[in-house]
């Protein structure tokens, strides 16, 4: 880790390679402010080591993360091969401006970044690309938001039936649950034990982030699939 300013703190994150396989280091910026989308939270960790186990898949597809804040998923699969959009809220531009910062850092000139709020269907909504994934860890955090996420991978999932939803998420409540939602908005999931991406750990790739967190993968996708 190391300071750039007062404010500005540049964490790294290597994933580790297997066999042949080289590993991957990524440098994400954290900058002191109250913004949940200026920091890396336990989930993004766990869902960038899904992605890195994924990454043969990744390549050449078209990526779009939602509630990106420090874009650690995102930027992972950028430098896997994948085309990828990052997003936040448009109405928070400092957590935009880290999504452009993470890009800098790491050499992603191509990577787009733009404001898409949950639940909205604004014109940068409707003018997005045909997809194959979205990613978002710890988007659901915020109980009133749930719907709003919902609503907007429902609408990406119909305009791209094949497309999957890769999500990881902090338990923070035993009473939090989709399930309602799912079924409402014609969307179903499926759980990813962590074990069987190496990310039941508390340590992972040279972070201590994940620590004694509870955190879930899961996969949503069109339910008439
Ligand atoms: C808990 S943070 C997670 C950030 C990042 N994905 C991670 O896991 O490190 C939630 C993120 O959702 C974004 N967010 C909050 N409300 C939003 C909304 N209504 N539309 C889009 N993004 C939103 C925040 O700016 C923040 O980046």
């Amino acid at each position: 880790m190391s300071e750039l300013s007062q404010t500005l703190i540049v964490k790294t994150f290597t994933f580790e390679g297997s066999g042949n396989t080289r590993s991957l280091t990524v440098s994400v910026p954290e900058v002191l402010d109250p913004q949940y989308g200026m920091y890396v939270w336990p989930s993004a960790v766990v869902l960038s080591q899904y992605v890195w186990m994924a990454r043969e898949e990744l390549q050449n597809k078209m990526v779009l993360e939602l509630g990106a804040g420090v874009s650690l998923p995102g930027v992972v699969s950028a430098l896997c091969g994948a085309a990828v959009i990052l997003s936040d809220s448009a109405e928070l531009p400092l957590c935009l401006e880290n999504c452009r910062r993470s890009c800098v850092l790491n050499n992603l000139s191509h990577v787009h970044v733009l404001g898409l709020t949950w639940g909205r269907a604004s014109p940068e909504l409707l003018s997005l690309p045909p997809l194959d994934l979205i990613l978002g860890s710890d988007v659901f955090y915020e109980p009133e938001d749930f719907e709003d996420v919902l609503v907007t991978v429902s609408f990406i999932l119909r305009r791209n039936p094949h497309a999957q939803f890769w999500t990881t998420y902090q338990e923070r409540s035993a009473d939090w649950s989709i399930e309602a939602l799912l079924h409402k908005w014609d969307l179903k999931c499926i759980n990813v034990p962590l074990e069987t991406f190496e990310a039941n750990k508390t340590h992972l790739a040279g972070s201590t982030l994940p620590g004694n967190h509870t955190v879930q993968m899961m996969i949503i996708t069109n339910n008439r699939i």
